[in-house]
C-alpha cells in the first residue's frame, strides 16, 4: 500500500497483476453534502427505509410486536434448515478455497505483502467475535435481572417465586406430569386426606406438598441421615425449586457438597439429568395450595 501518492486514488498493485480495464472512476456519481460524501440512491434508499422502519414501529407500538415475534419464530422454524446450511457451505467453501489453486490469488498484486501479521489478523478477528457477545450480554443480562427483580421478594408456600432459577426456564406442569414415570417405582403423591394423585412405590417419601415443606418432613418415612443433616443446615431448611433442582440431579453428590462431608450417600440412586424445572412445576400444581401466580 506504498506506492500511491496520491491519498484518494487506489493503490497500485505491487508486481504484475491482471488489471480490469475501465473508466469507472471510484465515487463519480457521489454528491458532497454537509461534509459528506454520498453516494445518492444508495444513501436515499437506505436512510429512507431505515426512517420509515423506526417511525411505523413506534407508531405502531402494540401491533408490531407480535408481528415481529411471528416473523421470528416463522423465519427461524422454516429456515432453520438454511441457515444451518449456509453455515456449513460457507466453512467447506472457505477449506476448498485453502486447497484449490483460487487461494493462491493474491489480493493487491502478485508482489503484494499483508499489512497485518496473523497475531494481528487473530486478535481482530477474536475480538469482534468477543467483542459483540459483550456489547450484547453487557446490556441485555443487567437488563433482565433488573425487570425479573421488579415483584419484589415473593414467598409461596416457603417457595421464592419472584426470582428465575435454572436461567429464567420456566417449569412446564403438564410436562413434569409426564416425567413422572421415572419417579414412580419409588415415589407416590398422596394427600393429607388419603386421595392418591399418584401411584407409586414407598422405597421414597411421599411427594405430596413438597415445596415448601422442610426436607426429611414425612412421618414414618425412615430417611438417611444425609437427608436429615440437609433440613438441621443453613440453607437446607425448606425444598426450593434450587435445592430440589439440585437435589434430583444427583443427590449424592448434592448431599456431599452440601454438607461438605464425602461419606455421605443418598439411597435415592436415581438421577434426573433434565427437566427439573418441569418435575418441580408439577409438584407444586398438586400441592395443597397450588401456586396462585404461575
Ligand atoms: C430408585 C428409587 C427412587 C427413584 C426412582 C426416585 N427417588 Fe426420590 N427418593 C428415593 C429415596 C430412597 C429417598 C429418600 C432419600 C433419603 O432418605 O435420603 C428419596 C427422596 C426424594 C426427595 C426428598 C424428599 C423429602 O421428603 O425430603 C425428593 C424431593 C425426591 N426423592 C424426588 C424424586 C423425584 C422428583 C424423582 C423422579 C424424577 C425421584 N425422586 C425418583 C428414591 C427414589
Amino acid at each position: 500500500m506504498s506506492d500511491s501518492t496520491d491519498g484518494d486514488a487506489i493503490p497500485a498493485p505491487e508486481g504484475p497483476a491482471n488489471l480490469i480495464e475501465t473508466d469507472y472512476e471510484i465515487g463519480q456519481n457521489n454528491v458532497q453534502l454537509l461534509g459528506l460524501d454520498i453516494h445518492n440512491p444508495v444513501f436515499a434508499v437506505s436512510g429512507l427505509s431505515v426512517v420509515a422502519f423506526v417511525i411505523i414501529t413506534m407508531a405502531f407500538q402494540n401491533t408490531i410486536g407480535p408481528v415481529f415475534t411471528g416473523m421470528r419464530d416463522f423465519l427461524t422454524s422454516t429456515f432453520d434448515w438454511f441457515f444451518l446450511l449456509a453455515g456449513n457451505i460457507f466453512v467447506l467453501v472457505c477449506l476448498g478455497l485453502i486447497v484449490s489453486p483460487l487461494g493462491k490469488v493474491r489480493i493487491g498484486g502478485r508482489d503484494a505483502t499483508p499489512d497485518y501479521g496473523y497475531a494481528g489478523w487473530f486478535a481482530m478477528l477474536f475480538a469482534a467475535g468477543m467483542g459483540i457477545g459483550l456489547m450484547f450480554y453487557g446490556v441485555s443480562e443487567p437488563i433482565s435481572h433488573y425487570s425479573t427483580s421488579f415483584g419484589g421478594v415473593t414467598l409461596e408456600n416457603g417457595v421464592r417465586t419472584d426470582w428465575a432459577p435454572l436461567g429464567g426456564a420456566e417449569g412446564d406442569a403438564a410436562a413434569g406430569e409426564g416425567m413422572w414415570r421415572n419417579c414412580r417405582s419409588c415415589h407416590a403423591i398422596v394427600a393429607d386426606d388419603g386421595t392418591v394423585i399418584q401411584r407409586g412405590g414407598r422405597t421414597g417419601p411421599n411427594l405430596y406438598g413438597l415445596p415448601g415443606r422442610a426436607p426429611a418432613s414425612v412421618e414414618g418415612f425412615r430417611y438417611s441421615d444425609g437427608l436429615h443433616q440437609l433440613a438441621a443446615s443453613e440453607g437446607g431448611e425448606v425444598w426450593t425449586e434450587e435445592l430440589f433442582a439440585e437435589y434430583v440431579a444427583d443427590p449424592t453428590g448434592f448431599l456431599r457438597a452440601h454438607l461438605g462431608d464425602n461419606s455421605v450417600r443418598s439411597p435415592m440412586s436415581y438421577r434426573l439429568a433434565s427437566g427439573a424445572e418441569d418435575m418441580w412445576a408439577y409438584l407444586v400444581s398438586v400441592s395443597p395450595e397450588a401456586a396462585p401466580a404461575e
